[in-house]
């Protein structure tokens, strides 16, 4: 048995990924060969960041676990949820100081018909199942997707990363005390941190947005609660402070063991055990999609370029979220009608006397001084929001949005 508590922090730089893929053009199903649309002029980088986070330790858990042993990890995790004390008795003691340099790719697209010197910037933080490439999701090398092309094609540019062990970036063998939330939040800061400084494209951005995808809003989220002045606004897609389906999320994608899963794109040699993806196209679908309000070629795709998540990051990620009182910028909440992850399946299911329209609608209460709240609701629409027919639409807001706050002030 490997306890997790006797591995060195020196295995994180690995790098970590499958020779050959279903693509063929990169690693783990990555399509190298593009950087971004034609309509905007893209730099992809490896960033090296020094970063130090208050992570959750985990005790007695192992990297080399077998199914059973993560699946009854899971049992306990989910069965203890809210409270979660037994779990934490068991498994994760306190808190501990994560102090890594980590390897991470991003993308940096200026449109080729905006301003000269611009000087805003969105901030792309995507959610589990993914890469940076969500946000330029082009299934075909067609832009229709891609939410990049869109803002290029807006005049604004944006700024997107692969997070900690997937795509591009490193993949720490520690899928518990290393990539985990903390982790992920703390590179959200400085990534935030760096794009004000102009250590990012040799240029300081003095307005940033930064837009989330699930728990990539998860992540923005807790950036305006612990940096408030790192960003001037915020939209998270695909999100709500529900949490009542969260269990059966937990339970129902059926994450497995990734290279168990998809063995031609991801290897034992380059990902531990506990970096998992979900079990088959249904429970994805379950999860992530509302059909039939997407194309099955585009379900296929995101299938075929799907990137894992660790334990560490499912057993984390609702952990300590907490309201933004300092954050004086402005916020939108975007989630699908039919949302099953944060709305089971019904955005409109709002308890009677909570003086909200809609469940995301009570994200409000995180936010006391935001300049400006709303919420849109695209209809038809699962979690995965890009994936849906309403893309365009849902695009089309959140420029809007980004427009505002960088005309004003
Ligand atoms: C899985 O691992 C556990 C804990 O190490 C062990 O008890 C169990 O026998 C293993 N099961 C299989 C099917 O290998
Ligand atoms: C969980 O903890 C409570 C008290 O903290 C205890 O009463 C209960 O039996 C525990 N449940 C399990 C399944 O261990
Ligand atoms: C705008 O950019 C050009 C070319 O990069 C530079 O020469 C000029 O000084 C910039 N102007 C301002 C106002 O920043
Ligand atoms: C929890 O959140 C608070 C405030 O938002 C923060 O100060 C603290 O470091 C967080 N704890 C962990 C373990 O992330
Ligand atoms: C949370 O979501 C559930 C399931 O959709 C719903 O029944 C409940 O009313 C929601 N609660 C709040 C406070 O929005």
């Amino acid at each position: 048995m490997r306890l997790l508590s006797l591995l060195s922090v020196a295995s994180i730089a690995r790098s970590l990924w499958a020779q050959g893929s279903d693509t063929g053009s990169g690693p783990a199903g990555y399509d190298t060969s593009r950087i971004g649309p034609s309509n905007a002029i893209c730099t992809r980088e490896t960033y090296y960041l020094d970063i130090t986070s208050d992570n959750y330790k985990f005790e007695n858990v192992m990297l080399n676990a077998n199914e059973t042993y993560l699946t009854k990890l899971l049992q306990e995790f989910v069965t203890s949820f809210p409270y979660q004390s037994n779990f934490t008795d068991m498994y994760a003691y306190g808190t501990e100081t994560v102090a890594n340099t980590y390897a991470l790719s991003g993308t940096l697209c200026l449109p080729k018909d905006g301003p000269v010197n611009i000087t805003n910037i969105q901030l792309l933080i995507h959610g589990i199942g993914f890469d940076s490439s969500y946000w330029d999701f082009a299934p075909d090398g067609g832009d229709s997707y891609s939410y990049v092309y869109a803002a290029a094609a807006a005049g604004l540019a944006t700024f997107r990363y692969d997070t900690l062990g997937t795509g591009l970036s490193a993949h720490p063998a520690d899928a518990y005390n290393v990539v985990q939330k903390p982790t992920d939040v703390a590179i959200a800061i400085r990534f935030a941190e760096m794009l004000r400084a102009g250590q990012i494209g040799a240029r300081a951005y003095t307005k940033i947005v930064a837009v989330g995808h699930s728990y990539g809003s998860i992540q923005a989220q807790a950036v305006t609660a612990l940096a408030p002045t790192a960003l001037d606004g915020v939209v998270l897609t695909a999100y709500s402070g529900n949490a009542t389906a969260l269990p059966l999320w937990w339970a129902s994608t059926a994450y497995s063991t990734a290279s168990l899963i998809m063995p031609t794109r991801f290897s034992p040699e380059e990902l531990t055990n506990p970096y998992l993806v979900t079990l088959a196209p249904w429970t994805s679908q379950l999860n992530y999609l509302y059909f039939p309000y997407y194309a099955d070629s585009i379900a296929a795709y995101a299938r075929a370029t799907e990137q894992p998540v660790t334990q560490g990051v499912l057993f984390t990620i609702a952990n300590n979220i907490t309201a933004a009182p300092a954050f004086a910028g402005d916020v939108l909440v975007i989630t699908g009608a039919q949302d099953w992850i944060f709305c089971y399946g019904n955005c409109y299911a709002v308890p009677p006397g909570s003086g909200y329209t809609n469940i995301p609608a009570g994200v409000a209460a995180l936010y006391p001084a935001a300049r400006e709240f709303d919420t849109y609701i695209p209809q038809n629409s699962g979690h995965n929001l890009f994936l849906q027919y309403s893309a365009p639409e849902t695009f089309q807001q959140i420029i809007q949005f980004a427009s505002g706050v960088f005309a004003s002030w």
